[in-house]
């Protein structure tokens, strides 16, 4: 058996009306900025909008593609994530940096199911008007916008397949 937070969570399509504490949230990141990264650079950065701020909450969703806005404006928080593409000593680029904004977001989720708040990360948002909505700098690039909160009881995690180990690890050579 594999841990059972891991078990537990999913990418919920609704959420509750209930929000998040500031401090739940604070622990969010708090595990975030935990993360490893290359030359612990840390090259993660989040824009939060809660639906207590509605300002920032609006130009986060106002990026996003219709498919998502459909659902996300259940969701009580909405998370920017952006990456520092280079190394702020010498401003070398940073090749690292998405991998280590993508752990640092793996932390903050089984941070936030363990508080039974779930989840749901988008690609699907434009960049540009993201780094127009917040004056995002050159050197930094929006990846993603997650969707996060309580979910309904009724939203159950379905059935998705999975690849096989023997399909991600081999012993001896690579294979497609
Ligand atoms: C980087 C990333 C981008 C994603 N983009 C979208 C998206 O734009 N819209 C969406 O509905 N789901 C999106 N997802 C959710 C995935 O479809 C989902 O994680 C995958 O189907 C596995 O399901 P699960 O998270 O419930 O286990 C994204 C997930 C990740 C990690």
């Amino acid at each position: 058996m594999i841990d059972e937070l891991i078990e537990k969570r999913f990418s919920p399509y609704s959420f509750s009306d209930k929000e998040i504490a500031k401090e739940d949230l604070l622990k969010l990141f708090d595990a975030a900025r935990k993360s490893p990264s290359s030359y612990n650079e840390q090259p993660w950065r989040f824009i939060v909008g809660t639906k207590a701020n509605k300002e920032t909450y609006n130009k986060i969703y106002d990026t996003l593609v219709e498919g998502n806005k459909e659902w996300a404006d259940q969701a009580s928080v909405l998370i920017l994530t952006v990456a520092a593409n280079e190394f702020s000593k010498n401003g070398k680029k940073n090749h690292h940096s998405e991998y280590d904004l993508g752990q640092s977001v793996a932390f903050l989720t089984l941070q936030a199911t363990e508080l039974d708040i779930y989840l749901h990360q988008m690609a699907g948002f434009s960049r540009e008007k993201a780094k127009e909505n917040f004056n995002i700098p050159n050197y930094f690039t929006p990846i993603t916008v997650i969707a996060l909160g309580f979910k309904n009881d009724e939203d159950k995690k379905p059935e998705k397949s999975r690849k096989l180990i023997n399909e991600l690890v081999f012993e001896n050579s690579f294979r497609k």
